[in-house]
């Protein structure tokens, strides 16, 4: 096993799926002790209990949009010590054009993509203040959606675009902090979230995608394993398009 995060504690939203579980195991491979946090708690536990040393790990079930869940996760948290890394990964889709959407389809996606990271991303960033601004790596999962837009999508991009905004602010509040903040934006990557798209979609998106094929979960983990660890000790305020080149 790498020591590159040598026993630091790890929390991960969203971690029990697709690229949250991907970015879990990553972590945990590379010596973190991980809490998996999310709102379906049996593939939480599941996925806690399948990391390697699985006694370091512990999985959390929590709701990213609601403060009184996230209050129980940072408590759960606290009695393990502080945490060095935060990941943002949590999310949803509820896709419709503009005309046809919902007020439920907006407002849902606004609570978990982008309330949810204001709700953790504060409870954590306290949890170091408090303990005498102990280092602290802040990943949010954004997307190339936030920069480029997508048909469909204007509840989700407009979240996304958020992430980045948030990300920025962030970074530039708490530097002198010792916490650093950065967002990954994903390009389209292998997972139950995309699965859920017509194969036709996916075949006309690939052929637009330089590399011309989705990414792998991995892909996104590994660029996130970079900015939770020192090796980017002097990255904060950036956003890491890992996208197979499909924007430049
Ligand atoms: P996924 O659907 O496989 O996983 C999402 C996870 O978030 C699930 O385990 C789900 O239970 C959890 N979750 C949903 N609502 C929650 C809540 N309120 N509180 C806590 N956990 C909650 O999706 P995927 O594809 O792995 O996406 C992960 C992140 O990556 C999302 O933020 C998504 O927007 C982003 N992303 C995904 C891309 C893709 O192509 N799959 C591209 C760009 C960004």
């Amino acid at each position: 096993m790498s020591a590159l995060l040598g026993g630091r504690i790890a929390v991960v939203t969203g971690g029990a799926s697709g690229i949250g579980k991907a970015i879990s195991q990553t972590l945990a491979k590379h010596g973190a002790r991980v809490v998996v946090a999310d709102l379906d708690s049996g593939n939480a536990a599941a996925t806690a209990k399948a990391l390697p040393a699985s006694q370091s790990h512990s999985s959390f079930a929590c709701d990213v949009s609601n403060a009184d869940s996230v209050k129980g996760l940072s408590e759960h948290v606290k009695s393990l010590g502080t945490p060095s890394i935060l990941v943002n990964c949590a999310g949803i889709t509820k896709d419709s054009t503009l005309l046809k959407m919902k007020q439920e389809q907006w407002d849902s996606v606004i609570k978990v993509n982008l309330t949810g990271v204001f709700h953790v991303s504060q409870a954590f960033v306290k949890a170091s203040v408090d303990n005498n601004n102990h280092p602290l790596s802040i990943i949010n999962v954004s997307s190339i959606v936030g920069k480029m837009g997508n048909f469909g999508q204007t509840n989700y991009a407009a979240t996304k675009a958020g992430v980045i905004g948030f990300t920025k602010s962030a970074a530039k509040e708490l530097a002198k902090k010792n916490v650093r903040v950065n967002a990954v934006l994903p390009g389209f990557i292998k997972t139950p979230m995309t699965e859920a798209m017509p194969p036709t979609v996916l075949a006309e998106i690939c052929k637009g995608i330089p590399m011309g094929r989705m990414g792998e979960a991995e892909e996104i983990a590994n660029s996130v394993l970079y900015l939770a660890s020192d090796l980017s000790s002097y990255v904060t305020g950036a956003t890491l398009e890992v996208t197979g080149g499909f924007s430049m």
